[in-house]
């Protein structure tokens, strides 16, 4: 018998376009450092990419913001650079600073990295956990995986390190455009198989996270951010019909307009930099919006977190709605203003 529509989970519901009385939650980061629980197990990995790769203790950090707060849905803990890495790029991470790759900006640097379909093996352990993190959940939480979108990542190969503003990669996109679109290209068919993985392992729900879409512009923004995006969804549309994608090209300010019908994309996250009002009159007229709560109010709380947050509930209320922050949580953030924020779009 098919599930009653109204016993479905409320993201999945919110994604096929459902507007809901309260908007389902959950938070990008949610798993993360300004959560002792996540510290204490990080140490019992050793460090983040052990951390990544042990699937028990990966399910594990993952579970911990469910049960604390009880979010709508729950983010497979992994990171977006796994994928180099599993195409044979080295990567490691500098405490403190962030992450660290071998470079790739060279005809042959390419040449070097695996193939798409050689990716799972380094993988396995990331599918692992989708496994059991779909057999752990509370029957009303939706499982997303995720990956990055093929120019953020690139950005990372190419720089060998995060960047201010892209410029390495926008250099290789001016000197070298045949290795440029190649990385971009392996980036976009890796993804396919990376996130068909994680779906046929049970993620219900997957996210491809742009951080740096905002840095391309124009045409490059339409070639590099819109096309892969809308690429790698319509093959996942293909293979696994009726799985929901969100797309998140961080900062596209006008991009966002139209970004959901020329992708295929089920849903656009939005980032702080647009408000609200704004989204719901541009964005959300296509469908359904996650967002767009600043960061920042989970660091200082009080009256003002409580504000924002019923105004973004108000602004969003009159079409399909996820309540999110408008980028990660950072590792200063109090947990207590975590669930001020969680009740107050749950009106407790
Ligand atoms: O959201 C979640 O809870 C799921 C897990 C997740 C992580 N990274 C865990 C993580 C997800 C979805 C990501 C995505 C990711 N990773 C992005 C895109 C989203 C965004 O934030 O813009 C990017 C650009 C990365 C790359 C990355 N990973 C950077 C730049 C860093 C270092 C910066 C930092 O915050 O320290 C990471 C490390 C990372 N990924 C941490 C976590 C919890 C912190 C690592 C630690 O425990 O020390």
């Amino acid at each position: 018998m098919p599930e009653q529509k109204s016993e479905q989970k409320l993201i999945l519901r919110a994604l096929a376009g459902e507007t809901l009385p309260t908007p389902p939650i959950w938070m990008m980061r949610q798993a993360g450092r300004y959560l002792p629980e996540y510290r204490a197990t990080r140490a019992q990995a050793g460090d983040f990419l052990s951390l990544c790769y042990n699937s028990d203790l990966a399910a594990e950090v993952t579970l911990q913001p469910i049960r604390r707060y009880g979010f709508d849905a729950a983010i497979l803990f992994a990171d977006i650079l796994l994928l180099p890495q599993a195409l044979g790029a080295d990567l490691w991470f500098v405490t403190g600073e962030g992450p660290r790759l071998s470079t790739t900006t060279t005809e042959s640097e390419l040449a070097a990295l695996k193939d798409k379909d050689a990716i799972h093996e380094v993988l396995n352990p990331v599918y692992e956990t989708v496994r059991i993190l779909s057999r752990e959940l509370p029957k009303e939480t939706t499982l997303i995986g995720f990956a990055g979108a093929p120019w953020t990542v690139a950005t990372y190969m190419i720089a060998g390190r995060g960047t201010k503003d892209q410029g390495p990669a926008h250099a290789l996109k001016a000197e070298n455009r045949a290795v440029f679109e190649g990385i971009l290209d392996l980036l976009t068919d890796g993804t396919i198989e990376y996130l068909s993985k994680q779906i046929e392992a049970g993620a219900e729900v997957v996210k491809l996270f742009d951080s740096w879409a905002g840095s391309l512009k124009g045409e490059d923004f339409d070639r590099y951010a819109l096309e892969p995006a809308k690429k790698i969804i319509a093959e996942l549309k293909a293979r696994h019909p009726g799985i929901p994608v969100i797309a998140f090209p961080r900062e596209a300010g006008d991009k966002y307009i139209g970004f959901a019908k020329a992708t295929g994309a089920d849903c656009v996250a939005v980032d702080d930099s647009v408000t609200a009002e704004w989204a719901a009159e541009h964005v959300q007229v296509d469908g359904c919006v996650q967002g767009n709560l600043a960061s920042r109010h989970m660091v200082s709380g009080g009256q003002d977190l409580i504000n924002e947050t019923r105004r973004i509930v108000k602004a969003f209320s009159k079409g399909p709605h996820i309540f999110n922050l408008g980028h990660g949580i950072t590792p200063d953030a109090d947990p207590d203003n975590v669930q001020l924020m969680v009740d107050t779009v749950r009106g407790r």
